[in-house]
């Protein structure tokens, strides 16, 4: 009797919705841009990110997930649980194409926000801007500050993009930070955000940062431990993670100090590969930013945070971005939603368990011939991979010796690999006779899938859109 009225005490304590919304954790999603596979410092000793390293070693470090090929594509696995193919979304949004991330969608910060958490992003949001609808105060997100853009180059210091100033703050464009690096911009950006947070209400902080998109710009001071290296674009993306990794110290000592860092889960993760002309690197993985290989889709992430019940570890698992949603609805306290591509990780991911995740789309683009899939241990590519195709070794490593490697088929092909044991793509199984059943049933598996697709849109560039129509603003309002 006494065993019954206790346990109908405690269920009635923890129903109560106040006392579960201050337990629920902070959340901190940080999202680099074309941060290759090693432009990290645990796949690559070369790099300097003290925080983030000690950040990823005493959390999970991912070793095996992935994202889509491009940001747009990314932004949209990241932020619906959906892959982008089922929804026209496979490439990149150009300033002047009237169109954007399905507006039936329900994003990740209008699913917290009714999870009772405070949302606010900083940083890239390119899921559409021709009309305020689009854009990021408008599906979910309390504040947003950074710029809407980002297909091509932002410059870093002006905050302009192809003739039109970029930044804004809610919907209001602002140019009082002309000249201040945006990394650093969008730290102290942080910082207020932070102070000014109620620590009872729950906080959704998505930082998907600048770093290190092109163009080469970084304060000079982050280059002086680089100089050995001769290559001057190596030697800025280097010196953009630096800069990038002291952003990310200044925002975890002001979780810090309001108290609470001990109750925040960090994400971090990278939206796809790096582009290897550019100075990024992905090595040893085959291919760059913008194709279906393994550099171009596997990308360097960790998870952080006293929630995670095992820590210090390599995750191996395969995880994918559209996972990202439904795990941290999940860790907000809220249901499953039906109709998702992605899984809740959270148990696997906090405890090391077997991924429940055992296929994943690289990419459906009927338009651009390009198709990847993975089941199991295979992967299958059909038709256009994209055209960086190599093995290309960071400047560092090849002023050490380590030869870059030319792929001899080059373009289109058919490929079918087995990524578990040749994770570097190198031995094509397509035509071997042994492995003709699997090819059978990857290709069966690709057929499966290609109905869902929607086709990106084939758009005209809008005049409508030009910035000089608006004072030299890249404004939305004009579709
Ligand atoms: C991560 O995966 C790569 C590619 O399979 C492998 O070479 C590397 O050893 C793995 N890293 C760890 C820490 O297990
Ligand atoms: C987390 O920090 C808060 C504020 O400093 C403190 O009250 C709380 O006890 C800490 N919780 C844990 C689990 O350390």
């Amino acid at each position: 009797m006494a065993a019954v009225l206790l346990l109908a005490f405690v269920g009635c304590f923890f129903g109560h919705g106040a006392a579960q919304d201050t337990a629920k954790p902070h959340i901190l999603l940080i999202v680099a841009d074309d941060l290759g596979w090693s432009d990290v410092s645990w796949n690559n000793p070369n790099v300097v990110m003290p925080n983030l390293h000690t950040l990823a070693t005493t959390g999970v470090i991912f070793n095996q997930t992935y994202c889509q090929r491009l940001c747009t594509p990314s932004r949209t696995a990241l932020l619906t649980g959906k892959f982008p193919y089922r929804l026209g979304m496979q490439r990149p949004i150009r300033h002047k194409k009237a169109h954007g991330l399905p507006l039936d969608e329900e994003l990740l910060p209008q699913k917290l926000k009714k999870l009772g958490y405070a949302t606010h992003m900083i940083g890239k949001w390119h899921l559409g801007s021709c009309k305020w609808e689009y854009t990021p105060t408008e599906r979910g997100f309390d504040s947003f500050y950074g710029y809407h853009h980002g297909g091509e180059d932002v410059d870093y210091y002006t905050h302009m993009s192809d003739g039109g100033l970029d930044f804004w703050e809610g919907k209001t464009a602002i140019s009082d930070q002309n000249g201040v690096y945006s990394t650093e911009s969008f730290a102290t950006r942080a910082e207020n955000i932070i102070s000014q947070h109620d620590p009872n209400t729950p906080l959704f902080l998505y930082l998907p940062l600048q770093p290190v998109h092109t163009p080469h710009q970084v304060p000079s001071s982050y280059l002086q431990t680089f100089s050995t290296i001769q290559d001057h674009n190596r030697k800025s993306i280097l010196g953009m993670v630096a800069a990038l990794d002291d952003a990310i110290k200044r925002v975890t000592d002001a979780l810090q100090g309001k108290g609470l860092w001990n109750n925040t889960l960090t994400i971090f993760m990278s939206d796809n590969g790096g582009d290897y002309l550019d100075g990024q690197s992905n090595w040893p993985l085959r291919g760059a930013k913008g194709t279906v290989w393994e550099g171009g889709t596997r990308v360097p992430a960790f998870a952080h945070g006293n929630m995670l019940e095992r820590t210090g570890y390599t995750y191996h698992g395969m995880m994918h971005g559209v996972d990202i949603l439904p795990t941290l609805v999940s860790v907000a306290g809220g249901t499953e939603d039906a109709g998702l591509d992605g899984k809740n990780m959270w148990q696997s991911i906090s405890t090391g368990a077997e991924s429940p995740r055992t296929e994943f789309v690289y990419d459906i683009d009927s338009r651009q011939d390009r198709y990847g899939i993975r089941v199991g241990d295979y992967k299958l590519i059909e038709g256009t991979p994209a055209s960086k195709n190599d093995w290309f070794a960071p400047a560092e490593m090849q002023q050490l010796g380590t030869l870059t490697e030319e792929a001899d088929n080059h373009d289109t092909g058919l490929f079918l690999f087995n990524i578990r044991e040749d994770p570097l793509e190198k031995s094509n199984l397509y035509d071997a006779a042994e492995y003709a059943p699997i090819q059978r049933a990857m290709r069966h598996r690709l057929n499966e899938l290609k109905p869902d697709e929607v086709p990106f849109p084939d758009l005209a560039d809008d005049p409508a859109a030009d910035p000089s129509n608006y004072g030299d603003v890249w404004m939305p309002g004009w579709c």
